[in-house]
């Protein structure tokens, strides 16, 4: 578990870690790819560790070189078995990577955090529209493409693991692949940048319609994953919550725009000076107007909870509107444990800040819950204990290494009873 003694304002200096978000399709990305690639900046996280499992298992080979992932591509099977395909949900990536390099594949439904129904019609839909046959069958995909061909595909929604798996699956395609209506999230600009490191031909990433010219024959590269928006906006709410002055380099602003604005507005001074974003809060915060999540480059899903955490001390009420996933308030009934004051209906909760926070025993309930709750424990009088940090180091380095390095009073303890 992970012990906050608070509260105590944050000072000093972190580099951002390299994004979860792009390591992972860039990591199946590298199944299309004959020889070594060289990641640098690759986050150390248990969900990388996973997909570094998904590709020994495949055939490649994989080792650490100070902070750089090098993976030797070779493929000699081309399933991946149930428990590494429920240790994450990004493990579905793995489809459109493995079905274009081999023509078949053999994998399950993913696992993944628990905010709700997570389906993956449209990467099955989108695949069967370049070709694939694809049967479920008691929870295994078989999937065969003797003969990928390339077309337009309509997403229904613009989700990021979609748009990923068929850029993927569109480069071992026979002609060109449109996608229309793609996520436009900065992680699919950075597939696309290491996709045509490689040798690919793809385009448009970050605007809602991307192109794929397939058939192309993918070698390694060397490439740096972009820093992690949404670490950054956790130790940027962080600061908000305990008060401070941080400055987060390697941060892009351009990818935060929605969160800085929420935490000027609640009366942050943020700037940017193009190598990193500094925070400076020192009053009690003001209540911001509706924050309402969306697909980018609307408020991130994944920053929701931190930035709630930040404002449970602020003078006001705000509500939030989750509208990408259904199950993404599970840690309210945590945060309250703590003194928070917050209402949820539906999609909707409304936070009422309170003057004071105290520690408590609380529990991490998915990723970027449990990071709220830490965002939290660093306002709260007294000690919290977080546990259940397993879902915590799915997307970050070492949370108390970087607390600590900003001035926090937290610590990584054995959790005995379990609790
Ligand atoms: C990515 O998940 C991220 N994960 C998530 O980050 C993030 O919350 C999410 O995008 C939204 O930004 C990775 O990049 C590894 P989606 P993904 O497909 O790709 C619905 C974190 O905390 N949908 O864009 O799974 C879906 O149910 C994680 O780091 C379908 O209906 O998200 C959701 O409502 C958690 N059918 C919406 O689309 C599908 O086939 C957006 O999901 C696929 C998605």
């Amino acid at each position: 578990m992970i012990v906050i003694d608070g509260p105590a304002e944050l000072s000093g200096e972190l580099k951002v870690q390299g994004a979860k978000n792009s390591t992972l399709p860039l990591l199946a990305a590298t199944v299309l790819c004959r020889g070594q690639t060289v990641l640098h900046n690759c986050p150390r996280l248990s969900d990388v560790d996973t997909a570094v499992r998904i590709l020994e298992h495949l055939g490649s080979r994989c080792h650490w070189e100070e902070g750089s992932l090098v993976v030797d591509n070779s493929m000699t099977c081309c399933q991946v078995p149930p428990d590494l395909m429920r240790g994450m949900r990004s493990s579905i990536v793995f489809l459109g990577a493995i079905v274009s390099r081999c023509g078949e594949a053999e994998l399950t439904f993913p696992g993944g955090c628990e905010l709700g129904p997570r389906p993956i019609d449209l990467h099955l839909s989108g695949l069967r529209q370049l070709g694939a046959e694809i049967r479920e069958e008691g929870g295994f995909l078989h999937c065969r493409a003797p003969a990928l061909v390339g077309r337009e595909v309509v997403l229904r929604m613009p989700s990021v693991g979609a748009t990923e798996n068929l850029m993927l699956a569109a480069c071992g395609c026979v002609g060109t692949t449109v996608i229309t209506n793609a996520a436009r999230e900065p992680e699919v600009v950075d597939l696309q940048s290491f996709l045509n490191a490689c040798g690919a031909r793809v385009s448009g990433a970050g605007s809602s319609c991307v192109t794929v010219q397939g058939g192309r024959t993918l070698h390694g590269c060397t490439y740096r994953v972009m820093p992690d928006r949404i670490a950054a906006a956790t130790y940027l709410c962080a600061a908000a919550s305990a008060g401070g002055d941080i400055y987060l380099r390697g941060a892009e602003e351009r990818h935060l725009a929605t969160v800085t604005a929420a935490l000027r507005e609640a009366g942050c001074a943020v700037t940017a000076d193009g190598a990193g974003i500094r925070a400076v809060c020192r009053e009690r915060l003001r209540a911001v107007g509706p924050v309402q999540t969306a697909p980018y480059p609307g408020f991130p899903t994944d920053a929701q909870a931190v930035l709630m955490a930040a404002l449970l001390r602020s003078r006001g009420a705000t509500v939030f509107e989750e509208n990408i996933f259904e199950n993404r308030y599970r840690h309210v009934g945590e945060l309250t444990r703590m003194g928070a004051k917050i209402r949820v209906s539906g999609r909707v909760a409304v936070v009422t800040g309170v003057e004071r926070l105290h520690g408590a025993p609380v529990r991490c309930t998915d990723l970027r819950g449990g990071a709220a709750l830490c965002v939290a424990a660093l306002a709260a009088e007294g000690e919290t204990r977080v546990s259940q940090i397993c879902h915590i180091d799915r997307g970050y380095e070492d949370l108390v290494r970087d607390l600590r390095a900003l001035g926090a009073d937290a610590e990584r303890v054995e959790n005995t009873d379990n609790s």
